[in-house]
């Protein structure tokens, strides 16, 4: 049901048989909580990223705190995270006492800018999260020689990235952690869901302990080694990534013809500038999203589209002109220009499997014809 009633939403899961049949053979199990399917999940993401370890959560956000946790950040430390995101990758940061140094982004990528993470490195600093923009890597080469020089561990917030490569490379292979999001707008889904990826044998001890209550098996009791979380992913939330695992690079195959098409559309489009892949590659376009010119009213675009039945939105959100990180750290709106502009201007548009080409055609109309009904360039 792409478009409902003529509606044409945002995003739309893909799901069928295969994620009921799956469910059904995890009820009929009796095991609920977190058990072999959660196992087998576990396994088919850490093989398919080709990391040794892989532990399920409830969320990304759960996987980025825990991930916090086990590198030890707390009070008084830094972390360096790109102003552009989803306030969840800085939120973990505050959660722990620490500080979120927020740094600036590159608008043609909508990722960080490694200069600018290099100019925020303090003698406080404790650790890098990389956020991956939309599907798209951020550029990890010279993020890991920066980390590499000061001794830092790198978080990938890989949240948007399962299936992204960067020159041929797995995003969430690269960091010390690395954390998925299994959201309904993402890849592919849990409904809620996350997941961390570590090759370090150490921290996935501490990730196991951690994840559940502290709680260790050992000669044959439990014991309780440490003040856990409980952040475990049910086998009923694995049993439909399972399925999805399965589907993962056909729909990546479909989401890149779709945006070949619809970029091609869009250039007879004034005013909006279409996703580019830089020399890295490997854009899996979880979201679609473009920037439009200064002079165009985007939130006004969003209304109109919607009036016209064509569900869009911002692209993500600039961290240091929310009420939150403003009051609490003192930015002003615009301190960090390129992610201001990117949060003003940039729209996200229905593009996904198993959207046709008529769908994008409607959808390159509406949004032309929302652009002209705003008065362009009017400020
Ligand atoms: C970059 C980024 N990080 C973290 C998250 C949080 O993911 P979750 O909803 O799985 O907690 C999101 C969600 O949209 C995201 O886009």
């Amino acid at each position: 049901m792409i478009a409902d009633h003529g509606h044409i939403r945002l995003a739309l899961p893909i799901t069928g048989e295969e994620e009921i049949e799956e469910i059904r053979a995890v009820l009929a199990s009796g095991y609920l909580a977190q058990g072999p399917k959660v196992a087998e999940f576990e396994r088919m993401v850490a093989d398919y990223v080709g990391v040794r370890h892989a532990f399920a959560t409830t969320s990304a956000t759960t996987a980025l705190h825990l991930s916090l946790v086990v590198l030890g950040i707390g009070r008084g430390d830094e972390v360096l995270v790109p102003d552009f995101t989803f306030p969840a990758t800085a939120n973990v940061v505050v959660q722990q006492g620490a500080t979120p140094v927020l740094v600036d982004i590159d608008l043609d990528t909508f990722t960080v800018n490694v200069d600018d993470m290099a100019a925020k490195v303090t003698s406080h600093t404790r650790a890098i999260m990389p956020v991956h923009g939309f599907g798209l890597s951020a550029n990890m080469n010279p993020i890991m020689k920066l980390a590499a020089k000061h001794g830092l561990p790198v978080v990938e917030d890989a949240a948007t990235a399962i299936g992204t490569t960067y020159y041929g490379k797995k995003c969430g292979s690269m960091g010390t952690l690395n954390c998925f999001s299994f959201h309904p707008r993402k890849a592919i889904t849990t409904g809620e869901g996350g997941m961390i990826l570590t090759d370090d044998d150490a921290l996935a001890e501490k990730i196991q302990l951690l994840r559940s209550h502290g709680g260790v098996r050992r000669e044959g009791r439990f014991t309780f080694e440490a003040a856990g979380f409980n952040y475990r992913m049910s086998d009923i939330l694995a049993a439909v990534g399972v399925a999805q695992m399965r589907r993962l690079d056909g729909l990546i195959a479909r989401r890149r013809e779709l945006v070949a098409l619809m970029s091609e559309k869009l250039r007879a489009v004034e005013g909006v500038k279409t996703p580019v892949e830089p020399a890295w590659g490997g854009h899996v376009y979880q979201s679609y999203v473009v920037l439009l010119d200064e002079g165009i009213d985007r939130d006004g675009v969003i209304k109109a589209m919607k009036e016209r039945g064509v569900e869009t939105t911002l692209g993500t959100y600039a961290l240091h002109a929310q009420p939150f990180f403003a009051r609490k750290y003192g930015y002003r709106a615009g301190d960090l220009p390129k992610s201001y502009r990117a949060y003003r201007h940039s729209l996200t548009l229905p593009v996904y499997p198993p959207m046709e080409k008529e769908h994008l055609d409607r959808v390159v109309q509406t949004l032309r014809w929302a652009i002209d009904s705003m008065g362009k360039y009017n400020g």
